[in-house]
């Protein structure tokens, strides 16, 4: 898929076809464009933990709660979770929108879930069983769409202010 049309077409799908398979090769190629964001200094402080496991996918939807309730039918959850560094939220995030944009380069959908700022983060990272120092950036649910969100967005012409505000 051309990259804009990546860009166009991602949408929050918070509906998937419950049951569906990704391989893990899919996965896997996901989480590679997630190691291809920027990074501050090139700490590169992130790692990527990849539920496929019905049981621990719904194990982390009960942790997040309604933020995430949607993760019953999803076929992977890829949770981000960066070393506590200076940039480790805006290194996490670019990893993240990576992710989110070269699954739906695969015909993939997902949902970014909020992590960082959450009360939910301590207990995300004691069930993954993270070891200290590390921090939850967000979790990404990723599936088979069984919804096709519409969204108006914001037109360039009316955030763009051209040399000063
Ligand atoms: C930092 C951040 C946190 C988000 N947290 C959640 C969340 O916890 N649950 C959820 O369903 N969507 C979450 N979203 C998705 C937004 O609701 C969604 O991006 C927004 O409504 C725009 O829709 P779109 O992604 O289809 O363009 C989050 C998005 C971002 C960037």
């Amino acid at each position: 898929m051309d990259f804009f049309d990546a860009v166009k077409n991602r949408r929050s799908v918070r509906k998937y076809k419950a049951g569906a398979k990704i391989e893990k090769e899919t996965l896997v190629k996901i989480a590679q464009a997630g190691c291809l964001a920027p990074s501050a200094r090139s700490v590169n402080p992130w790692k990527f933990i990849i539920l496929t496991e019905k049981e621990r996918i719904n194990g982390l939807k009960k942790i997040i709660g309604n933020n995430g309730s949607f993760l019953e039918e999803a076929s992977a959850a890829i949770v981000i979770i960066c070393e506590d560094t200076r940039y480790y939220l805006e290194d996490g995030c670019a990893a993240a929108e990576n992710m989110l944009l070269a699954a739906t380069a695969l015909n993939l959908s997902t949902c970014w879930i909020a992590g960082d700022k959450k009360d939910y983060c301590e207990d995300v990272l004691k069930y993954l069983e993270v070891p200290a120092g590390n921090r939850l950036i967000c979790s990404i649910a990723v599936g088979v769409a069984d919804e096709f969100p519409v969204k108006e967005k914001p037109k360039a012409q009316d955030v763009i202010r051209w040399e000063k505000y």
